[in-house]
């Protein structure tokens, strides 16, 4: 591949050449020449990842492979190991895609929702948060900002902690409750999700008329989620009244238990921007 600039990719070494390779790794400030000049290959190595050109393998469920890369140090003609963040970095898009976050609410990052600071602590702390089945009940009325928050917040852990994320609506967790019963595919990825020890994100908990058979499933699946200490985020515009109506006391009161609420207030964004038009 020809390289833009030229930099680092001539075969015999230029005149400019130690000056363009000082320019890409300061720490090679103090290197003698000739010490670049016998590690060549090895800082053309490293650049490479440097930039993201660095391909490589995948694991089977289609994330890149994170890799190792070796980074001059400030001590002439030493290196040290360190994770390729370019590597790292596509690893984390890759699981960010797979996680099933509706398209439309990966627009804004956390940083960019006000709401930030209410999920902050959880996220900080997730990894313990994980292990004790704890997770987050986020609540408000309709086009406050759950779902935007739900889905920032999970692309956040994930790109933090490269931890596993799966998120899931309401109505279709209920439609793979059905599918499930003759479907052997959506059966095994159910269980699968219902037993994760992964985060997993139900968005709109109460938002669809649920059957009594909706409502068992999705009994269960909380149940489970409780008594096995699993960690999981719920979204809600129902208030504990309302849930309690839908759900019953014992599931509620489990929601309650095994999730930290995050109440949101605010307008509704969707008729706002549409009576701005
Ligand atoms: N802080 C925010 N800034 C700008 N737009 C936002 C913000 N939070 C949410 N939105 C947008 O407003 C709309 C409604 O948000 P959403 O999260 O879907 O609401 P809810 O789940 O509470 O009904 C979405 O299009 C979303 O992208
Ligand atoms: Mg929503
Ligand atoms: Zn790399």
């Amino acid at each position: 591949m020809q390289e833009q600039s030229g930099v680092l990719h001539s075969n015999q070494v230029n005149p400019g050449t130690i000056g363009k390779v000082k320019a890409v790794f300061p720490a090679l400030a103090d290197w003698p020449e000739e010490v670049i000049t016998e590690n060549l290959d090895r800082l053309r190595e490293a650049y490479r990842h440097l930039k993201g050109d660095c391909g490589g393998l995948y694991t089977s469920n289609g994330v890149p492979h994170i890799h190792e890369v070796f980074l001059p140090e400030a001590e002439p003609g030493t290196f040290r190991k360190e994770v390729c963040l370019a590597s790292r970095q596509r690893a984390a898009e890759k699981m960010v895609e797979l996680a099933g976050f509706p398209k439309r609410h990966l627009t804004l990052s956390l940083d960019q929702l006000e709401a930030k600071e209410k999920v902050l602590p959880y996220i900080e702390n997730y990894l313990e948060n994980k292990k004790a089945g704890r997770g987050l009940l986020i609540i408000g009325p309709t086009g406050c900002g759950k779902t935007q928050l739900a889905v920032a917040a999970g692309a956040e852990i994930i790109r933090r902690y490269l931890e596993t994320v799966n998120f899931v609506h309401l109505a279709d967790l209920c439609n793979m409750f059905r599918k499930a019963i003759k479907d052997d595919d959506t059966e095994y990825r159910l269980e699968r999700l219902i037993s994760s020890k992964e985060l997993v994100i139900v968005d709109d908990l109460g938002s669809i008329s649920a059957s009594e058979f909706d409502l068992a499933n999705i009994n269960s699946f909380i149940d489970t989620r409780y008594r096995e200490e699993l960690p999981t985020v719920f979204t809600s515009n129902l208030n504990r009244q309302d849930m309690t109506a839908f759900f019953g006391e014992r599931v509620t009161s489990r929601i309650t238990e095994m999730c930290e609420s995050i109440v949101l207030t605010g307008p509704d964004r969707r008729t706002k921007r549409g009576e701005s038009k």
